[in-house]
């Protein structure tokens, strides 16, 4: 068992230092390393991750990996191939930018390839095998656990994980294509109980942080959320702004229950005494979760401050719900 497993990691390797040899010395291999360097990639971050390029053709993989002596069953098995009973095995990937994924202890455990250009799918990812686990490996988690960084930075994209260690922050991870789960904060919890969230700074990315801040909340680790506007992702933001007004947003990141209360807010017309009531309520509701009383306390002080809530009346309401404890 734990010999196939070396056998798969082995073959992902080979693959990976397959794709990048194809980037860097074929012709067509030049459309993905302009890709990458069309997107502010220097080749030292190209080398340091070990991106590639997987070709047009639909077998050269699979014949360069049987040419290993790998049998169908071992390739089947790897993802990297598709074995079909009529038509033999045929490559997973095909005309994308391939991103090597590692586990913790730096070996080749899968891949995700992207499009260049606008097609669709954006990115796809190897599947589920038994050495790749997507609930439990996150991207450059090898090189962010020797970090000298303080804490982690958690985000969506292997775009935006490479852009922030090409700018120094080398903390940074990301959750491959899938959503973060409690098997991935409990690897964080292992090093750190302080993570950056560094989502997007659309819809689907301010719901993701306020999941993923009851997740990691529930195992005893405080998130900060860093401020992306008026950019998309960090991968824009430090294209566009540079690492050190991406440090400034690091440094001014939002405590975990002001982004709560914060997007509470937005979800109501202040202006308006009925919604301006509601939202009250649901804020005393989350503050009153908060145990540790002095915690509570400042929280209190804080959101009436800031969104002139009268604070007696702000701590009748949150005893009201019953503080937590
Ligand atoms: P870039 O456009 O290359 O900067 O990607 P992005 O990371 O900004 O894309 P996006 O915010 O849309 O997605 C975040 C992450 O979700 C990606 O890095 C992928 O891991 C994953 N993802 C995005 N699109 C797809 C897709 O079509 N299929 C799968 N399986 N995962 C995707
Ligand atoms: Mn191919
Ligand atoms: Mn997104
Ligand atoms: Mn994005
Ligand atoms: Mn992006």
């Amino acid at each position: 068992r734990e010999k196939y497993k070396i056998l798969l990691r082995d073959m992902n390797k080979t693959a990976a230092a397959y794709f990048h040899y194809i980037m860097r010395h074929t012709e067509h291999g030049k459309k993905a390393y302009e890709y990458f360097k069309g997107r502010g990639l220097s080749d030292e971050t190209i080398n340091q991750f070990g991106l590639g390029y997987a070709d047009i053709y639909r077998d050269d993989l699979y014949r360069y990996l049987k040419g290993k002596g790998y049998t169908d069953a071992e390739l089947k098995d790897s993802g990297l191939v598709v074995i079909d009973e009529k038509n033999g095995g045929s490559d997973k990937f095909w005309n994308r930018a391939m991103i090597p994924i590692l586990d913790i202890n730096g070996k080749v455990i899968g891949f995700g390839g992207r499009v260049m250009g606008d097609g669709k799918p954006k990115y796809i990812n190897t599947s589920d095998t038994v050495v790749f686990d997507k609930s439990r490996n996150l991207f450059a988690m090898n090189i962010a656990r020797r970090s000298r960084r303080k804490g982690f930075i958690c985000c969506e994209g292997y775009m935006d994980v490479i852009s922030m260690h090409q700018a120094g922050f080398d903390n940074a991870v990301a959750s491959l294509g899938t959503a973060f789960t409690f098997g991935h904060a409990n690897i964080l919890k292992r090093y750190t109980n302080e993570v950056y969230l560094a989502y997007d700074s659309d819809g689907a990315g301010v719901a993701a942080t306020l999941k993923v801040i009851s997740i990691m909340r529930e195992v005893g680790i405080s998130a900060r959320v860093i401020n992306m506007r008026p950019h998309k992702d960090p991968d824009e933001f430090i294209q566009t702004l540079g690492s050190e007004a991406f440090e400034e947003r690091i440094k001014n990141a939002e405590s975990a229950i002001m982004f709560e209360v914060r997007m509470l807010s937005e979800q109501y017309n202040l202006n308006d005494p009925e919604e301006r009531t509601s939202f009250h309520n649901e804020t005393a509701k989350r503050l009153a979760q908060i145990e540790e009383v002095l915690e509570r306390n400042n929280y209190i002080e804080a959101v009436s401050n800031l969104y002139h809530i009268d604070k007696s009346g702000l701590t009748d309401l949150v005893h009201k719900y019953g503080i937590a404890g």
